[in-house]
C-alpha cells in the first residue's frame, strides 16, 4: 500500500448515493471510473475516492496495469474553482499524482472531452495517456491569473520540450488529441469507443511487459532562452497586453530544468504567489461574477421556458441582420422581415458575406456556412411571424414606429410569446404598454456586432413578468452571450455609465487640453482595447448623437456635453466610414491620424465655453475618466437600475473593453479602495464643480468602512432570506 496516502475508511452501504469515482476490475486492468458530472471537477470526494480506488488497485494480486477513465463526456475540467481561495484538503492533488507516480504497475489515463487545468495535470502523472480524437488538453489557468501549481509546468516541459510547454500555457488554449499526439503529450489517438480503446491498449501494455513510466523520471526540461520567451510572449501581446502571469508563468517553467523536486518546490511557490496577486483576484471575480450574472431575484433559478425554435425578427438593418445570424448559428430557424424589400436584400448580401469570411479565416466550413444561411429567409410581411416562439423587433429607434411594430406583433402572435425590443434609448415600460400584454414585452440589447458580442443586457420594463425575464435569460444561454438584468432608464446600464461617466469625461478632457490621442493612448495604456475616441470613431459619432437626441426628449443635461462628438456629426465627420470624425483615415486605412481641423475645433468650443486650456497629464487623465465610471456605476446602482456591482462588472468587461484582469470598475473601485475613491472625487469637486459629487453609494460604503463586494454579498443574503 501506497504510504503517501491517508486513506478515508470505506463506509459504503448499498444504499448510498452515486459515488464519484467507482473501481471495478476487468481481468488485470484495474479500472477506475470518475463520474462527477457536469465536468469531473476534481473537488475534495473525487480525490478522496481516487486515492481509494488507487490502494484498491495496489492491493490487488490481479492487476496489472490501471486505468483512469471518465464515466460522462468529459476527463476532467480541473480543480474546483472555489477551493482556490481555501486551504486544499487533504488528499491533495499532489499527493494523488505522487502516489500514482509510485504505483508498481503502469497507470493510464484515457482522456475523453476536455483535460484542463487540474484534468491534465492528473493526466501527465498517469505514465501513459490515450486521448479520444475529439478530445481537447489545456492548461488554462493563465485566464484566471494562475499559474498551474499540481506539477503542470514541470511534468509538460518533460514531456513535450519547454517551448511548446510555454506555448500552451501562455496561451491558454487547449489543443486538439492529434496536436497532443504529435507534440508527445498522449500515446495514442483513438476513435470510437474510448473505453473499448483503452482496455485493448493496456491489454497490450501488459502483453508488452510495459513498465511503469513516471513523468517526474524524465530528464529535466531543456532551456528556454530569451529568443523563444520573445516569440511566445510576441504571439499572445494582444491577450496579455497590461498582463503579469506570464511572468510568473516563464519562471516556473524555467525551473523545470532544475531535478523534479526542486523544480516542484519552485512551481508551488510561484502558483501561490500567482493566487494572491491582484490580477488573479479580479479575473476570478469576474468569472464567478459571470456565472452569477443570470440569478435574478424574482426569477426561479430553474423557470420553465417555452422551446426556441423559430425566431421572427423585424427590421433587416445592422441589428436584425446579425440577431439573425446568432440565432441561425445556435441552430434556430429565423424569419427576418422588413418592409423595404431591398433592406432585406442588403442583409442577405451581408449574412452571405459575412458567413464567407467566416471559411476564409477557417472558423467555419462551407458546409456549415450553408446550413446557417438556409436556416434565415426573409419576408415583407409581418403576419407571418404567428408560428414563431419568440419575436424580436428591431426597427429604426422611434417610439411611434417601435410602438406601431410591437402592437402588431401582439396581434399576430399568441399571447405568452415574449416580444422583445432592440431598443438602446426607449422606455420599455411604455412600448410595452402599446401591447395588450405588456407583461411579455422586455429589451433585449444586442451589441454590435450582434452575432459576436458576448453581452446581452436584458431590460426589465415596470410590466416585465418574471415568466418573460426568464424566456430572455433562456436565449442569452441559447446564443452562449452573458446576460445581464438592467432596469428600465435610459441608458439602461452600459450606455448610461458610458454617456454620463467615461466619454464625458473624456470629451472634457479634451477642452480642458488634452488631444484625442493622448486620452486615448492613456486609457489604452490602462488596459482598454480602444481609447474613447477611436471607439466613437469606430462605431460613428453619428450612433452617439442620434442617442442624445432620444435622451433630451427625456431629460437633460449640463453644458458641456458631447458638445464636440455632436459637432463632429453636424460637420459629416461621422469616424471611419466618411474618413474623418476625431480623427483623420487615409482611404480605406484604419489608422487613426491626428486632425489640426480637430484641433482647432476643440480650441474654439473650448475658448466659447470660458475654458482656459492647459496640458494634462496621463495619469489625471485615466484617473478622471474612472472615477467618472465608477460614480455613474454607483448611481446606476442605488436607482436599482443594476442590481448588484458585479453586473455592471460584467457589463463593463464583456461589453465596454474594460480589462478583464482589473475585475471591471467596481471591482476596481474595491481595489483603490472606498475611502480613497470618495476622497478623490471630493477632490475634483473641489476643482472642477458639481458633476464631481460623490454618489450616494460611496458616501455610505465609505462611512459603513464598506465596499461593493461587501454591498453585494449582504444583499445575496438578504435575497437567499426573503422575507428578513
Ligand atoms: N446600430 C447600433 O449600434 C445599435 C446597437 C444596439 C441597438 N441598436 C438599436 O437597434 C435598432 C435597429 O438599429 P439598426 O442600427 O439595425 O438600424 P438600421 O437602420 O440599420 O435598420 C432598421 C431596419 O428597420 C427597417 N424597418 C423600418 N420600419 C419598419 C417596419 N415598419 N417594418 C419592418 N421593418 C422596418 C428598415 O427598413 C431597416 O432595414 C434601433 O432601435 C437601434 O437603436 C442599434
Amino acid at each position: 500500500m501506497n504510504t503517501l496516502l491517508t486513506l478515508p475508511e470505506n463506509k459504503s452501504t448499498v444504499s448510498d448515493p452515486p459515488k464519484a469515482v467507482t473501481y471495478e476490475e476487468l481481468g488485470s486492468v484495474g479500472l477506475i471510473r470518475i463520474d462527477n458530472p457536469p465536468v469531473n471537477a476534481l473537488n475534495q470526494e473525487v480525490r478522496n475516492r481516487l486515492a481509494e480506488a488507487l490502494a484498491q488497485a495496489t492491493n490487488s494480486p490481479r492487476v496489472k496495469i490501471v486505468l483512469i477513465i471518465s464515466g460522462g463526456k468529459t476527463f476532467s475540467a480541473g480543480a474546483d474553482l472555489k477551493e482556490f481561495d481555501r486551504e486544499m484538503t487533504d488528499p491533495s492533488l499532489q499527493q494523488l499524482q505522487a502516489a500514482i507516480e509510485m504505483m508498481p504497475v503502469p497507470v493510464v489515463a484515457a482522456i475523453c472531452g476536455l483535460a484542463l487545468g487540474g484534468g491534465l495535470e492528473l493526466a501527465l502523472a498517469c505514465h501513459y495517456r490515450l486521448a479520444h480524437e475529439d478530445a481537447r488538453l489545456g492548461l488554462p489557468e493563465i485566464t484566471l491569473g494562475i499559474v498551474p501549481g499540481a506539477g503542470g509546468t514541470q511534468r509538460l516541459p518533460r514531456l513535450i520540450g519547454s517551448r511548446p510547454a510555454l506555448e500552451m500555457i501562455v496561451s491558454g488554449t487547449p489543443i486538439t488529441a492529434a496536436e497532443a499526439k504529435s507534440k508527445g503529450l498522449v500515446d495514442e489517438v483513438a476513435e470510437g469507443d474510448l473505453r473499448d480503446s483503452a482496455i485493448k491498449f493496456c491489454e497490450q501494455l501488459v502483453r508488452d511487459g510495459s513498465k511503469p513510466r513516471p513523468t517526474r523520471d524524465l530528464a529535466a526540461a531543456d532551456s528556454l532562452d530569451e529568443s523563444m520567451i520573445a516569440a511566445v510572449l510576441g504571439a499572445h501581446a494582444r491577450a496579455l497586453k497590461s498582463r503579469t502571469t506570464q511572468r510568473l508563468v516563464i519562471d516556473a517553467v524555467k525551473a523545470a530544468t532544475l531535478p523534479f523536486a526542486q523544480g516542484i518546490e519552485v512551481e508551488a511557490a510561484i502558483a501561490k504567489k500567482s493566487l494572491a496577486s491582484p490580477e488573479s483576484l479580479a479575473l476570478r471575480h469576474i468569472f464567478f461574477a459571470e456565472r452569477g450574472s443570470s440569478k435574478v431575484e424574482g426569477v426561479p433559478e430553474h423557470a420553465t421556458h417555452p422551446d426556441i425554435g423559430q425566431v421572427a425578427i423585424v427590421g433587416a438593418g445592422t441589428m436584425g441582420t446579425g440577431i439573425a445570424m446568432a440565432f441561425a448559428d445556435a441552430g434556430r430557424s429565423v424569419t427576418l422581415i422588413d418592409n423595404d424589400e431591398t433592406a432585406l436584400a442588403r442583409s442577405k448580401d451581408i449574412i452571405r458575406s459575412t458567413y464567407a469570411s467566416g471559411i476564409k479565416r477557417g472558423r467555419i466550413s462551407q458546409e456549415t456556412a450553408d446550413e446557417r444561411i438556409a436556416r434565415i429567409s426573409g419576408s415583407t410581411d409581418l403576419s407571418c411571424v404567428s408560428a414563431a416562439d419568440i419575436a424580436i423587433e428591431a426597427v429604426f429607434e422611434d417610439m411611434d414606429l417601435k410602438k406601431r411594430v410591437l402592437s402588431q406583433l401582439d396581434s399576430v402572435l399568441p399571447p405568452q410569446r415574449l416580444i422583445a425590443t432592440n431598443t438602446s434609448t426607449l422606455s420599455i415600460t411604455e412600448l410595452g404598454h402599446a401591447t395588450a400584454h405588456p407583461r411579455r414585452v422586455l429589451g433585449l440589447h444586442f451589441f454590435v456586432p450582434a452575432q459576436a458580442s458576448k453581452l446581452l443586457e436584458i431590460v426589465r420594463g415596470k410590466e416585465s413578468s418574471p415568466d418573460t425575464v426568464a424566456t430572455a435569460l433562456h436565449v442569452a444561454k441559447l446564443l452562449r452571450k452573458v446576460p445581464v438584468v438592467s432596469g428600465d432608464a435610459f441608458g439602461f446600464i452600459g450606455n448610461r455609465m458610458m454617456l454620463d461617466g467615461y466619454f464625458r469625461e473624456a470629451e472634457q478632457l479634451l477642452l480642458e487640453g488634452a488631444s484625442p490621442q493622448q486620452v486615448d493612448a492613456a486609457l489604452e495604456q490602462f488596459g482598454f482595447a480602444m481609447g474613447p475616441q477611436r471607439v466613437s470613431d469606430l462605431g460613428g459619432n453619428d450612433v452617439g448623437t442620434k442617442v442624445r437626441i432620444q435622451l433630451y426628449q427625456r431629460e437633460s443635461r449640463p453644458d458641456p456635453y458631447f458638445v464636440l462628438a455632436d459637432r463632429l456629426t453636424e460637420l459629416g465627420r461621422l469616424g471611419q466610414k466618411t474618413g474623418r470624425g476625431f480623427y483623420r483615415y487615409e482611404q480605406g486605412g484604419r489608422d487613426a491620424l491626428p486632425d489640426p481641423d480637430v484641433d482647432r475645433l476643440i480650441e474654439k468650443l473650448a475658448s466659447q465655453r470660458g475654458i482656459v486650456r492647459s496640458s494634462i497629464d496621463d495619469k489625471e487623465i485615466v484617473e478622471r475618466c474612472i472615477l467618472a465610471l465608477i460614480n455613474v456605476g454607483a448611481v446606476v446602482l442605488e436607482e436599482g437600475i443594476a442590481f448588484r456591482a458585479s453586473d455592471v462588472d460584467v457589463v463593463w468587461t464583456s461589453g465596454y473593453g474594460f480589462p478583464r484582469h482589473l475585475g471591471g470598475p467596481m471591482f476596481y473601485a474595491d481595489t483603490l479602495g472606498i475611502g480613497h475613491v470618495a476622497a478623490r472625487i471630493r477632490h475634483y469637486q473641489r476643482r472642477l464643480g458639481p458633476y464631481w459629487r460623490p454618489a450616494g453609494l460611496i458616501e455610505k460604503l465609505e462611512r459603513e468602512n464598506s465596499s461593493f463586494g461587501q454591498w453585494d454579498r449582504q444583499r445575496k443574503a438578504a435575497m437567499a432570506k426573503p422575507g428578513e
